[in-house]
């Protein structure tokens, strides 16, 4: 069995590393300082920390085992006294010496951080002793208990200990944390950048506004932004340009077709001229079609709206003979929409519904995070292999269908164009009343 690297790392990582951009540039950047300072703190402690507290125990050891020896060379007693009243002014230490005891205890120390070099050391010295730690935790009291004398050394601990240690330590850890908390205020400045170009890209798609967006931060960050930008103007042209292009030969039609229309009604009673008269009427109605469409890319703006009314009044604007037209709504909700826009995008289901169908209903679903308009009807419905194709411009279902609709095919692309826009889809499917079932999905 084979040792699969790529596959274990990637399951680590996807494991165990942040997802945001700006957490793992700071765990990239932090990590190694500490991992750095970590094992610096660790060397030093272990090496020069130790060490230094090693000789100065060292040192203090040979000055109190010369003091013990000085003291035990001298017989007679008077040079005796005159060399303790020396020792005791010229020592660093404070020093007092006693009266030698018969059964001296033997050495027992509790081991702490701050004697751990200390005693060992003191050992040296070669005669029994006691260490107390003084009730002001400035200094040690140390008690050797030679033949001739019971020596009282009091021992400042500074003398020994490097109380800066902790100092040290200290400062290690807070100008970590400062670090971290610099390192995270830069990247999030950073990161700004992208998370801008990443929502203006997503509101662009939505066919949101994004005007104000500029290109900021890091230079390559600029050059995705300006890269953004170009790519949207010439998506923003191509759409000009092909509207342009819609709206200039409709309305260009337009007028030749409506003297068409006029010549034809005043030619009177004719078959020929009756039959040209319809189809130049549906010609019109294409064109008007084609305009619609055209004009679709307008700047309305989103507003507030009480979307059960709006279905409401929609559906009782549409209302005709020959079919059951009903709405249904399963709570109230209000939305940010562009109120022509939705209604146009309700108008061109139902209108379809209506013609195909004689039942048509249309619901309202809210639920807990989106909201599900659906127009369902009756009719022949639309083949599951065609359903992508009828939301292309000008594509219709088999042409003989609906030679008396006058259709031209663009319901439904601008309708999906609109549904998008509002940040929803919409999905065909098959309706329990037999026909087409199209519902339009909303994020609340
Ligand atoms: N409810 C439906 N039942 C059956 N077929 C449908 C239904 N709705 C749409 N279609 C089919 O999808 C095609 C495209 O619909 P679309 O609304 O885009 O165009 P249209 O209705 O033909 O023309 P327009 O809406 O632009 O006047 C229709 O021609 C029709 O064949
Ligand atoms: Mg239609």
């Amino acid at each position: 069995m084979s040792f699969d690297f790529s596959a274990r790392w990637r399951s680590f990582r996807h494991r165990f590393l942040p997802n945001r951009l700006w957490a793992r540039s700071l765990l990239i950047m932090v990590t190694p300082v500490i991992l750095l300072q970590t094992i610096g703190t660790v060397v030093f402690y272990d090496n020069h920390w130790q060490s230094v507290s090693r000789r100065l125990a060292l040192g203090i050891a040979a000055e109190i085992k010369l003091t013990i020896d000085a003291y035990a060379e001298i017989d007679d007693p008077a040079e005796k006294q005159e060399l303790m009243q020396r020792l005791m002014q010229t020592s660093r230490f404070t020093l007092r010496f006693l009266p030698p005891v018969d059964n001296p205890p033997r050495t027992k120390v509790k081991p702490s951080i701050r004697t751990a070099e200390l005693i060992p050391a003191l050992k040296a010295v070669g005669y029994p002793f006691q260490a107390f730690p003084m009730r002001n935790d400035y200094s040690l009291r140390l008690m050797f208990y030679t033949p001739d004398t019971t020596l009282e050394v009091l021992l400042p601990y500074k003398f020994f200990f490097s109380s800066t240690t902790y100092v040290f330590a200290l400062w290690i850890f807070g100008s970590s944390l400062l670090l971290t908390g610099i390192a995270v205020l830069f990247l999030r400045n950073q990161i700004r950048p992208i998370l801008r170009l990443a929502s203006a890209a997503e509101n662009f798609g939505l066919g949101r506004d994004v005007e104000t967006f500029k290109p900021e931060g890091a230079t390559e960050v600029r050059q995705a932004a300006t890269s953004f930008i170009k790519m949207r103007d010439r998506i923003r042209r191509h759409i000009e340009e092909r509207t342009r292009m819609l709206a200039g030969v409709s309305h260009d039609l337009r007028t030749p077709l409506t003297r068409m229309r006029l010549q034809l009604s005043m030619m009177g009673d004719d078959e020929n001229a009756r039959d040209l008269l319809s189809d130049v009427m549906e010609m019109e109605h294409m064109v008007n079609g084609y305009l619609d469409f055209a004009r679709g890319e307008g700047k309305e703006q989103a507003e507030p709206t009480d979307i059960p009314d709006l279905i409401a009044k929609t559906v009782d604007s549409l209302r005709k003979d020959g079919v059951a037209l009903s709405f249904t709504a399963n709570a109230p909700l209000t939305m940010n929409i562009r109120r022509h826009d939705f209604k146009r995008c309700l108008w061109n289901l139902i209108t379809n519904a209506e013609r195909y169908g004689t039942v048509v209903r249309v619901g309202l679903n809210v639920k807990e995070h989106f909201a599900e308009i659906t127009v369902e009807d009756n009719g022949p419905g639309i083949p599951a292999e065609k359903r992508d194709d009828v939301f292309k411009a000008f594509f219709r279902l088999d042409e003989s269908r609906n030679t008396q609709t006058g259709g031209v095919g663009l319901g439904l692309t601008i309708t999906r164009d609109i549904v998008l826009s509002h940040g929803g889809k919409i999905l065909m499917g098959d309706s329990a009343l037999g026909g087409l079932k199209a519902v339009l999905i909303f994020p609340k």
